[in-house]
């Protein structure tokens, strides 16, 4: 099984969140492979939201338990996950629009060379032109752009992405799933909800599929497009 592959760098048991009457994450049972990108797939409203927050300490789980390099890391507060080596972005941007972009990545860092490690992230995606433009004045693309590159600032092993593509445009997308592969290709793993199926095939080694907050699927890509269950749970209500 995945979910006890001691190669998890990431690895939920038994998680349980619900709000009211609600079971957002309904036992659910997942592992993310050190060094894999790995996605996270399923209808509106299925959990995956309330899943990431779980795991970076921003809602408590009911039940259950969280691990990151072996470790739980259930009860910890978001910053301390973060400094453990997991960072993640919001489906809902987070940027400061009244700091610069390069603001954005200052504040952080720390230490010497933050600067020049802000310059260099802000480069590799574009940005570097617009370092001292105010992020309220960036498309909605280069925003997302700006909040991905800004949590690279931690340096963290295990990169959380919550649907990083959605409203941006093509050249920006690419951009940003070129970035992605060269992480991977650093070291660092991913764990990404998107609902572009087919860049999840594209990327991803391995794929979970939620419905009603419980894990329906999981395999590789090409194994999960042909699930009945999947296709159920996508098109057939
Ligand atoms: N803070 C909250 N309070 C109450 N209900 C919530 C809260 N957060 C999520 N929910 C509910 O939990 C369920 C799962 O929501 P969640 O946002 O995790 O889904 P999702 O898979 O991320 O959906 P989407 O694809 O639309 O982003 C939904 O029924 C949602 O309304
Ligand atoms: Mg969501």
């Amino acid at each position: 099984m995945n979910s006890k592959n001691a190669d998890d760098i990431l690895r939920m048991q038994d998680l349980y969140k619900r709000f009211g009457g609600v079971a957002a994450v309904n036992g659910c049972t997942l592992g993310v492979r050190k060094g894999s990108i790995t996605g996270l797939i399923g209808p509106n409203g299925s959990g995956k939201t309330t899943l990431f927050n779980l795991i970076s300490g921003h809602l408590r789980p009911d039940a259950g338990r969280i691990f990151l390099k072996g470790r739980i890391i259930v009860g910890r507060a978001p910053s301390a996950i973060v400094r453990k080596g997991l960072a993640r972005t919001f489906q809902v941007i987070r940027v400061f629009g009244q700091m610069t972009a390069l603001e954005n990545l200052l504040v952080c860092g720390e230490g010497e060379g933050t600067r020049e490690k802000a310059l260099a992230l802000l480069d590799r995606v574009g940005l570097l032109p617009y370092r001292d433009e105010y992020a309220a004045s960036f498309s909605y693309g280069m925003q997302k752009l700006l909040e991905f590159v800004r949590i690279l600032m931690v340096d963290p092993e295990v990169i959380l992405l919550d649907e990083p593509a959605a409203g941006v445009n093509p050249t920006m997308r690419r951009t940003l799933w070129a970035m992605v592969r060269e992480l991977q290709a650093e070291g660092k793993t991913f764990f990404i909800i998107e609902h572009d199926i087919p860049v999840i095939v594209d990327l991803c080694e391995q794929v979970y599929v939620l419905d009603h907050g419980e894990v329906i699927a999981q395999g590789a890509p090409a194994e999960i497009q042909r699930d009945e269950q999947v296709i159920e749970a996508y098109f057939g209500r």
